[in-house]
């Protein structure tokens, strides 16, 4: 996907049907036509109300929390990328710290999901993100470098540039602990190094790289500014309005 500025409302499991309703209508309310794309991502049940309500509306794109290894079948309780591209899915999040961590979900199940995303015409936007640990040990770096590399091994540069990246530190997840904007500005840039060296630098340059963890309305705008990070992949601040202050923070 070519480079822009990405504000991504991830809801996790949360909201009834009604409060889903009333949030993406306040939220289209509150938001002024920018050049920002907006990606709204509730929970299954919710994709199409939800989509019904952001049609009408330039700039606001549907996404969804996960998708299936296979396309249809016997897998009681799945969704497949497919059933998501009839609904009118645009994009869906892939690898995400809390896939990985309470699902066991590994690099060799994110490729297949991966895959049958971009045979659906669906955006992955990839995650990827190390623990406080790692972080403490100094593993960082390498954590984020196997986390990208098993995936990009897997993928030819015209897929690759068909994806969203979002760089979600594990300790920074719904902790209210976010990681400073110099943090960020290094993995980020970090990152683009390891697409330059694994492809080249038009895609490293071209590649949008989403900060997630306790972003919020008040540390967005320091963020933002980052010259290595395109824009946000928002958790708890994506429920209410501080979702629209943070999509104004460019
Ligand atoms: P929080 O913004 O709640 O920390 O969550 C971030 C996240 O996991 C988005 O995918």
């Amino acid at each position: 996907m070519s480079r822009q500025k990405i504000v991504a409302g991830n809801w996790k499991m949360n909201k009834s049907l009604k409060d889903a309703k009333s949030l993406v209508e306040m939220i289209l309310s509150n938001t002024k036509d920018s050049d920002v794309l907006k990606i709204i991502i509730p929970p299954f049940p919710y994709l199409e109300p939800v989509k019904q309500i952001l049609s009408a509306r330039k700039g606001f794109y549907l996404g969804a929390q996960n998708c299936h290894t296979n396309t249809s079948g016997a897998f009681t309780g799945e969704v497949s990328a497919n059933m998501l591209q009839s609904v009118g899915c645009q994009y869906v999040i892939i690898g995400h710290s809390e896939r990985r961590n309470y699902f066991k979900e590994k690099s060799t199940d994110f490729v297949l999901k991966i895959r049958e995303a971009l045979k659906h015409d669906i955006i992955p936007i990839y995650c990827i993100g190390e623990t406080l640990e790692e972080r403490k040990n100094g593993y960082h770096f390498s954590v984020i470098t196997e986390q990208l590399t098993s995936i990009l091994s897997e993928f030819k540069l015209e897929d690759f540039s068909r994806f969203v990246l979002a760089y979600e530190p594990v300790w920074a997840i719904g902790t209210g602990e976010t990681a400073t904007a110099a943090q960020a500005q290094e993995m980020h840039a970090f990152i683009r190094s390891v697409l330059c060296d694994f492809y080249d630098s038009a895609i490293a340059g071209n590649t949008p790289i989403l900060y997630g963890g306790s972003c919020n309305a008040q540390n967005a705008r320091e963020l933002f500014q980052c010259p290595d990070v395109d824009g946000g992949l928002i958790g708890g601040a994506s429920l209410n309005e501080d979702f629209c202050t943070i999509i104004g923070s460019f």
